[in-house]
């Protein structure tokens, strides 16, 4: 993807809800979207099956998925509200440092779920049984994103996918999985 698609800065915000079809009342209850990425310690450390493995097994619907080693460009306009930290260079050079597994979910309560499953920022705040808490040590090396908010869903997803990445498909679980 070309990496000079910088969203809202040069379109305007309703190209990224032209590009994912977010409906004005879509992606609510079970249609409700996150976007995930195995960060690229993540990858290097060999946890990309046992992330995705905890996601399909807590019932959620993987409903796009790419590798790739992101510029540092799209990086920016991603982490574009932390851009006054001081890690924020920080962030983006480990960020664009090597592969990353992008990912979109799909599931009722999938962002705050997903958050929940993360852990905190700080992997020494996180409870073992989630994903930092179990698997990284330093705030800069957590091994994975997750968006915060539907909105933030629905603004990383259009960034990170076009719409014909996503793709809508019959989940034969989801009889076991809702009521
Ligand atoms: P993420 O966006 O990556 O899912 O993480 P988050 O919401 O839990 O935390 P956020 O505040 O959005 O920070 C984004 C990422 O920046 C790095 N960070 N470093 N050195 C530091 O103090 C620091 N604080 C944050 C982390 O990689 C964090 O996930
Ligand atoms: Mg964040």
């Amino acid at each position: 993807m070309g990496s000079k698609r910088t969203g809202a800065d040069q379109h305007g915000p309703n190209l990224w809800t032209k590009q994912a079809r977010i409906e004005e009342d879509g992606w609510t209850g079970p249609n409700e979207r996150t976007f995930i990425a195995i960060k690229p310690d993540g990858v290097q450390r060999k946890l990309v099956g046992e992330i995705i493995g905890r996601f399909e097994r807590k019932g959620f619907r993987l409903v796009a998925l790419k590798f790739l080693q992101a510029s540092e460009e799209q990086l920016m306009e991603h982490y574009i509200d932390l851009r006054n930290k001081p890690f924020y260079g920080g962030l983006i050079k480990y960020m664009s440092s090597g592969p990353i597994v992008a990912m979109v979910w799909q599931g009722l309560d999938v962002v705050k779920t997903a958050r929940k499953m993360l852990g905190e920022t700080n992997p020494a705040d996180s409870m073992p049984g989630t994903i930092r808490g179990d698997y990284c040590v330093e705030v800069s090396r957590n091994v994975i994103h997750g968006s915060d908010s539907v909105e933030s869903a629905q603004k990383e997803i259009a960034l990170w996918f076009r719409q014909h990445e996503l793709l809508c498909w019959e989940d034969n679980s989801d009889r076991w999985i809702y009521e």
